[in-house]
C-alpha cells in the first residue's frame, strides 16, 4: 500500500525473483512523507518460505513512526518536523518534551499546564528512597537507576494499565519528571551526601543541577550559561528514532510490560559504550591518551582490524556527513569553555587534537567517521564538573521523553504485534541422545 497515494499500485511492486525455482514474488513498496521506500516483507515467509536476514537490522525498518527524522546523508534531524538545531537554538526542553509526546509545540498555556504537570511528579514515593541503600556506595549511578527505574512498577500501580490512555500519560508524566530526581540521587548517594528534593521553582534543568550539585547547608546559585547548555544536551538527546535503546523500549513493550519495567530496559540498552555509554568512554579515552604526543598510537590502533580499540565519540550508523547534533554542541562546547574561562583544560586539548587529526585522516575520512554527539557532550560535561560516571546518567534523562512517547506511539498503532524476530540455524541438526554411561 502506498502511503501517498493510499493504493497499492503494481507499479511500485518490488519484484523478487527465486532463481532457484524461477518464481516471482511481488513485494509491496510503502512511501513514507519523506526518507527511502521500504519493501513490505511481511508476508514473505508466508508466501516464498524464506526469511530475510539482517543482523544488526541494517536494512530493516522496524515500525511506522511520526515522531523523529533523520536524513543521515544530509545530516538532518527533525522532531515532529522540526529541524533539531532550531530547537536546541529557541526552544527549551519541556517544549520539546511536549512536542514529541504531543506531536505539535504547545500554545503558551498549554506549555504552562504541561510544565506544572511535570513539577508536581517530580518527587518520588519516600519508601522509594530506601532502595538506594541497597546499593554498595561505589556502584555506578546507571546500574542505581536500572534497578530503582525498574522498581517504579511496583510502586505506582495507578498507571499501570497499557490499555488505558489516561494511565499511559500519567506513567509517561512520572517517568520524565521522576527521571533527574533518580539521577541527582543515584550521585548523592554514591558521594555520601543527603538527597536533595526537587525545587518546584525552578526550571527542569535548573533544578537537576540543583539537586546534583546542591547541598542543604548553602544556597545553591544555579549559573544560567550551565542550565542553558545542560537544556541545550537534553534537546538534542530528547530523542533519535529507532535506536538501540528505543528500539529495547518498543520490544519490551510489545509484550504488553508496564512502561517503567520497559524504561528500565531502555536504560540498560544505553549503558553500553556502543551506545549512550560512549559519552563516559570518550572521557576514560581521552585521559587514557594522556597526552597529545601519544594521539597518533591511538589513531593507529583505531584503524588496525587485530585492535578492539575504536575512537570512542566516533562514527555513527545513519550519519554519514555530519552528526547535526554534534555541530549544535561544538558551539556550546565553546560557549561553556568560554563561561568558565578555561582555557587550559589537557583533556580538552587531547579532544581538539583528537579531532582535528581524525578529521584529516583518511581512515576516517573514507569511511566518513565522524564526531558524534557523545564526543562533545563528554567534554561539555566534564567543563561543568559533572562528574564522569554520570555522563550516561544524563543521556537517560534526556531520552525518557522520547523513549515513552515512541513507546505510546507503539501501544497505539493497531499493526503492533509483539517483536519476534526469527533466526539464521547454523547449529547442530536433530542428532540422538547417547546416555552417560554410553559416553566416552
Ligand atoms: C549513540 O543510533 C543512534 O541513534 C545512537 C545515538 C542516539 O542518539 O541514540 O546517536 C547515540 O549511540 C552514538 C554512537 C556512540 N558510540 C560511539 O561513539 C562508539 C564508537 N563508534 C562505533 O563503535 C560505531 O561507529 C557505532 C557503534 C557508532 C556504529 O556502528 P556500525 O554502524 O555498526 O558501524 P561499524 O562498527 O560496522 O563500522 C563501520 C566501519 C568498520 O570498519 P570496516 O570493518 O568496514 O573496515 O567503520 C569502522 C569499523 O571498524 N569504525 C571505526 C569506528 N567506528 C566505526 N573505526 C575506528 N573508530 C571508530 N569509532
Amino acid at each position: 500500500m502506498n502511503a501517498k497515494t493510499g493504493k497499492n499500485d503494481p507499479a511500485e511492486a518490488f519484484t523478487l525473483t527465486d532463481n532457484r525455482s524461477g518464481k516471482q514474488y511481488h513485494l509491496p513498496v510503502i512511501s513514507g512523507t519523506m526518507g527511502p521506500d521500504v519493501i513490505d516483507v511481511r508476508k514473505l515467509y508466508a508466501e516464498t518460505g524464506c526469511f530475510t536476514f539482517d543482523p544488526g537490522y541494517t536494512s530493516t525498518g522496524s515500525c511506522e513512526s511520526k515522531i523523529t527524522f533523520i536524513d543521515g546523508e544530509r545530516g538532518i534531524l527533525l522532531y515532529r518536523g522540526y529541524p533539531i538545531d532550531v530547537l536546541a537554538e529557541q526552544s527549551d526542553f519541556t517544549e520539546v518534551c511536549y512536542l514529541l509526546l504531543y506531536g505539535d509545540l504547545p500554545s503558551p498555556q498549554q506549555k504552562k499546564k504541561f510544565e506544572y504537570g511535570i513539577t508536581y511528579h517530580t518527587m518520588l514515593h519516600e519508601q522509594l528512597i530506601y532502595f538506594f541503600r541497597g546499593f554498595r556506595r561505589d556502584s555506578h549511578p546507571m546500574a542505581v537507576m536500572c534497578g530503582v527505574v525498574g522498581a517504579l512498577s511496583a510502586f505506582y500501580h495507578d498507571s499501570t494499565d497499557i490499555t488505558d490512555p489516561k494511565h499511559r500519560m500519567i506513567a509517561s508524566y512520572r517517568l520524565v519528571a521522576k527521571m533527574p530526581t533518580i539521577a541527582a540521587m543515584a550521585y548523592k548517594y554514591t558521594i555520601g551526601q543527603p538527597f536533595m528534593y526537587p525545587r518546584n521553582d525552578l526550571k527542569f534543568s535548573e533544578n537537576l543541577l540543583y539537586m546534583m550539585f546542591g547541598n542543604p547547608c548553602e544556597e545553591y546559585r544555579v549559573n544560567p550559561v550551565l542550565s542553558k547548555a545542560l537544556d541545550r544536551i537534553l534537546i538534542l538527546h530528547a530523542d533519535h528514532e529507532q535506536n538501540a535503546s528505543t528500539s529495547t523500549v518498543r520490544l519490551a513493550g510489545s509484550s504488553g510490560a508496564n512502561p517503567f519495567a520497559c524504561i528500565a530496559a531502555g536504560i540498560a540498552s544505553l549503558w553500553g559504550p556502543a551506545h549512550g555509554g560512549a559519552n563516559e568512554a570518550v572521557l576514560n579515552m581521552l585521559t587514557e591518551i594522556g597526552d597529545k604526543k601519544n594521539i597518533p598510537d591511538f589513531i593507529a590502533r583505531a584503524k588496525d582490524k587485530n585492535d578492539s580499540f575504536r575512537l570512542m565519540g566516533f562514527g555513527h550508523r545513519v550519519y554519514k556527513n555530519f552528526d547535526p547534533r554534534a555541530k549544535v554542541l561544538e558551539k556550546t562546547c565553546h560557549e561553556v569553555l568560554d563561561e568558565l574561562g578555561i582555557e587550559d583544560e589537557p583533556l580538552l586539548d587531547i579532544a581538539v587534537e583528537l579531532e582535528r587529526i581524525a578529521l584529516e585522516d583518511e581512515y576516517f575520512v573514507s569511511k566518513k567517521l565522524y564526531p558524534n554527539v557523545d564526543f562533545y557532550s563528554g567534554i561539555i560535561f566534564k567543563a561543568m564538573g559533572i562528574p564522569t560516571s554520570l555522563f550516561t546518567v544524563l543521556f537517560a534523562v534526556a531520552r525518557t521523553v522520547g523513549w515513552v512517547a515512541q513507546w505510546n506511539e507503539m501501544i497505539e498503532d493497531p499493526s503492533q504485534r509483539i517483536g519476534r524476530p526469527r533466526q539464521l540455524f547454523m547449529g547442530e541438526p536433530e542428532r540422538k541422545y547417547t546416555p552417560l554411561h554410553k559416553r566416552k
